[in-house]
């Protein structure tokens, strides 16, 4: 198998990695010879600390770079089986660039893209062949993190999509199937992780460290949601955020918060700019959640069923199988548990009625329990 993989950024980089560590030949194209030359650079540091830690022997080191080549030019994947796009997250420049690939390469080869906002139908409509278009979403950083959503689009045939569930599995990665639908799964299912987060801190029902604090003391989240847009950046989760709630014709549940937005504005991205929800700065000191046992469970209780509805909603709409689900969130998020596991353990009727009790008390669509969940309830169903 002869892999192309085109921009060699962030997602780019690592994606060519993992298939040039399973032995595959890689060329990975970018128009910047920057990009190029941090990519290469990179790659061998890496594998250098892991031939020093022993974790990879020096011809595992030295046969992975053979494996790797580097272009600026397009016409170098012309021999390639399948090509993974990783550039700027644009359609319109996406679209040129498969125009461009496709007169390129051979009828057999696969394109797919690794887009996390943009309909992979929508990214095929330019191609001639448009049944071997395929979104292959993996998760930053791709060598590590295990899950990859494969996104078949309404255009892609059952061999493209079986052909691309084996080479993931043969990478030693967790290939979950999904709908083309905004978010895919992960990042439609998390987004209450953040958002729900982001309306009790607006309520004033807790500060940052407080609900941070819920989240990992009762939940056993490794990492709190402020805690964690601050890694992300607050540009970035904002940009996602928005553009899942405009793609879903701006349901409710998907409103993006002025707390964030406002952050981002201010500059205060998180980690990367010094401050975002918390100071990052030298002498910064860490503020203290209030540990009060009640409202902690509180916090912990309502973002949870909100993330539950949420997972349940990805279910009745068939983004993907309960399994999936609950393997998408582990894998590519780190949940600590599968969230319909959970729903399971908490039963679906105690689910069933804090949702509704937020949803009397607010009487906001974003809290509208899920038709699928109701109907679990009153059949006395379980997940497992
Ligand atoms: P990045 O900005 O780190 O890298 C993009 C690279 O593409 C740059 O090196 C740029 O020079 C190159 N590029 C831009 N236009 C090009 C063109 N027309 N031809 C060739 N090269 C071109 O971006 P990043 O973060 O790696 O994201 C890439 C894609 O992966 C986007 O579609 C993004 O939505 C998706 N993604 C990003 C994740 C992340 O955590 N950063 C996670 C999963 C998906």
């Amino acid at each position: 198998m002869k892999i192309g993989v085109i921009g060699a950024g962030t997602m780019g980089s690592g994606i060519a990695q993992v298939a040039a560590q399973n032995g595959n030949k890689v060329v990975l194209v970018d128009s910047s010879e920057v990009a190029i030359e941090k990519a290469k650079l990179g790659l061998q540091t890496t594998l250098l600390k892991l031939v020093d830690k022993d974790k990879i022997t020096p011809e595992y080191y030295q046969k992975t770079l053979d494996n790797t080549s580097y272009s600026n030019d397009l016409n170098n994947l012309y021999d390639c089986d399948l090509i993974i796009e990783a550039i700027i997250e644009s359609l319109s420049i996406k679209h040129e660039l498969f125009s461009k690939i496709e007169k390129i390469v051979s009828d057999h080869c696969i394109l797919a893209s690794n887009t996390s906002s943009l309909s992979i139908a929508s990214l095929g409509s330019v191609l001639k062949n448009s049944h071997r278009v395929i979104g292959i979403h993996f998760f930053n950083p791709a060598p590590l993190m295990p899950l990859v959503e494969i996104i078949p689009a309404v255009q892609t045939s059952t061999e493209v999509l079986n052909k691309c569930q084996s080479i993931i599995s043969d990478w030693g990665k967790i290939g979950v199937v999904c709908k083309d639908t905004p978010g895919f799964i992960v990042n439609r299912v998390a987004r209450p992780f953040y958002g729900e987060a982001l309306r009790i801190y607006e309520e004033g029902i807790a500060d940052f460290p407080t609900i941070d604090w819920a989240m990992t003391e009762f939940g056993g989240f490794k990492m709190g949601p402020f805690t964690l847009m601050d890694y992300i950046g607050n540009d970035v989760n904002y940009a996602v955020t928005e553009s899942v709630f405009e793609a879903f014709y701006y349901d409710p549940r998907f409103k993006p918060s002025f707390t964030q937005k406002r952050h981002k504005e201010a500059g205060f991205l998180g980690r990367k700019s010094g401050r975002g929800y918390y100071d990052y700065s030298e002498n910064a000191t860490s503020p203290s959640p209030k540990k009060d046992e009640e409202l902690g469970k509180m916090i912990f209780n309502r973002i949870l069923c909100m993330l539950i509805n949420e997972a349940i909603d990805a279910v009745f709409m068939q983004v993907g199988s309960v399994e999936d689900i609950d393997l998408a969130m582990t894998k590519g998020v780190n949940y600590p548990k599968g969230l319909l596991k959970w729903a399971d353990e908490i039963g679906l009727q105690s689910v069933l009625s804090q949702l509704e009790t937020l949803f009397q008390e607010y009487g906001e669509d974003r809290y509208r329990p899920n038709a699928l969940l109701r109907r679990m309830v009153r059949e006395g169903r379980t997940f497992y």
